[in-house]
């Protein structure tokens, strides 16, 4: 199975730090951000990474992470040329993934302890056209894209609000997807969004409404470090996550 690191984005919610430095190279403890998703990818087998990221950084990703031998991995890297949106940097994961492959994407912001190993099994044995989200409890709903489960006691999840002022449950959505190659066919189908960016929670949207969209929730620590505040929880929390 391949993985797919995104790491572009403007970082606006952290300026003036991300001015001059890509949000994803930030300092989190001993090392930059990045070094925990490709260390995450990398505990749960999966070796053949692709990293996105816009043109402006990705010499920097390059010279800190090389070709990923260091890091236990083989990194190819691919520009978004412009920050629009989580959908469109996946969409060029394109023609890396093989046509009858799953794949996990991770957001590059998003830290956390649990093992992706279980998860990862789960989704295997979905069938073809299922995508899969991680969900963690959270006390700032409002920050993240939130479930709206069924209240049919089916446990299916009808879809996913993203940002709403009035959070229907307290969970997030977290930046932990899992896709086959319809996700590119799904993608293709929507459009910008108000902020002109082509969202994941659309595409999201698109399988749940097919009923193909399938979660389960992380038992441990989790954090979107995209925010002063959570940068430093995050330091805090993954002080010795890596030797
Ligand atoms: C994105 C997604 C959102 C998700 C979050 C997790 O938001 O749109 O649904 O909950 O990542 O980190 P962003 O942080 O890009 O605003």
């Amino acid at each position: 199975m391949k993985g797919v690191l995104l790491a572009g984005g403007n970082g606006t919610r952290l300026l003036p730090l991300t001015k001059y430095m890509n949000k994803h190279l930030l300092p989190v403890g001993k090392y930059p951000m990045i070094a925990y998703g490709i260390h995450k990818l990398q505990q749960a087998g999966i070796d053949d990474i692709l990293l996105i990221t816009g043109s402006k950084s990705v010499g920097l990703y390059a010279e800190y992470l090389e070709n990923g031998r260091n890091f236990g991995v083989n990194l190819t890297y691919r520009v978004q040329e412009q920050a629009g949106g989580i959908a469109e940097a996946l969409e060029l994961a394109k023609g890396f993934i093989p046509p009858d492959e799953k794949f996990v994407v991770l957001l590059g912001d998003n830290l956390f302890q649990d093992d992706l190993k279980p998860f990862i099994q789960c989704y295997t044995q979905q069938p073809p056209g299922t995508a899969m989200v991680l969900l963690s409890p959270t006390d700032n709903p409002h920050r993240y894209g939130v479930p709206v489960f069924a209240e049919d006691g089916s446990g299916k999840l009808l879809f996913i609000e993203e940002k709403p002022v009035n959070p229907r449950s307290r969970h997030a959505v977290t930046g932990i997807y899992m896709y086959d190659h319809s996700v590119f066919e799904i993608i293709s189908r929507i459009s910008p969004s108000d902020r002109g960016e082509l969202e994941i929670t659309d595409v999201n949207n698109l399988y749940a409404a097919a009923g193909t969209l399938v979660y389960d929730i992380l038992q441990q620590w989790w954090c979107d470090a995209g925010t002063f505040e959570s940068l430093q929880e995050a330091a805090v929390h993954m002080k010795d996550a890596l030797p």
